[in-house]
């Protein structure tokens, strides 16, 4: 299998990251997350999906490429600059986009519970992981990415990270 062949990359994608770059917003999901969850997604044909950190929406390019028509995402960011790129460029009626603080708006939220929730900001992954897992439907997938070791890691993330995956799994 040659995983590393990306025939769907999402139309909107290349835009975004052309808008993203000079930002120079570099803390986007790669290509085998964003292939991840468009196969995730469209396995919950008229899925409820939340998204915790928009960024400039090339993770939400791929979550949207996998939506069925019926599907609603509702994505959260704090960073109106960002947020408006996804905005522009993936304007889309199934699609919410909602400037918030995550804290708040986990906190807050009171709807519809998630098929699946792509956590990919620090309220919703390393904070309030209880109260964002208690929005997950029975069945529904949570999402996280970038638990492998990287170099630009600031100190004290390794644990935080230990802390998360043995949370994850369970253990305490
Ligand atoms: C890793 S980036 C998201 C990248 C995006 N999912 C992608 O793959 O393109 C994390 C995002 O979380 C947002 N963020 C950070 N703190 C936040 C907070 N307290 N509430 C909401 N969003 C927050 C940042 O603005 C940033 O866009």
């Amino acid at each position: 299998m040659k995983d590393y062949i990306f025939p769907d990359i999402p139309r909107q994608y290349k835009k975004i990251a052309k808008a993203s770059k000079k930002l120079e917003f570099n803390m986007a999901s790669d290509l085998y997350t964003g292939s991840l969850l468009k196969t995730l997604v469209a396995s919950k044909p008229s899925g409820r999906i939340l998204e915790l950190g928009t960024g400039s929406g090339l993770s939400t390019s791929w979550i949207l490429s996998g939506m069925s028509k019926t599907a609603k995402l509702t994505t959260v960011d704090n960073n109106d600059v960002l947020l408006d790129i996804a905005k522009v460029a993936l304007a889309d009626s199934r699609i919410k986009f909602v400037l918030a603080d995550g804290y708040e708006w986990i906190k807050n939220y009171k709807g519809e519970k998630f098929d699946l929730i792509f956590a990919d900001a620090i309220p919703g992954k390393y904070d309030l992981f209880g109260e964002t897992l208690a929005l997950l439907k029975v069945g529904g997938f949570y999402i996280i990415d970038d638990m492998k070791p990287q170099s630009n890691w600031p100190a004290g993330h390794s644990a935080r990270v230990k802390k998360l995956i043995a949370l994850v799994r369970g253990k305490r």
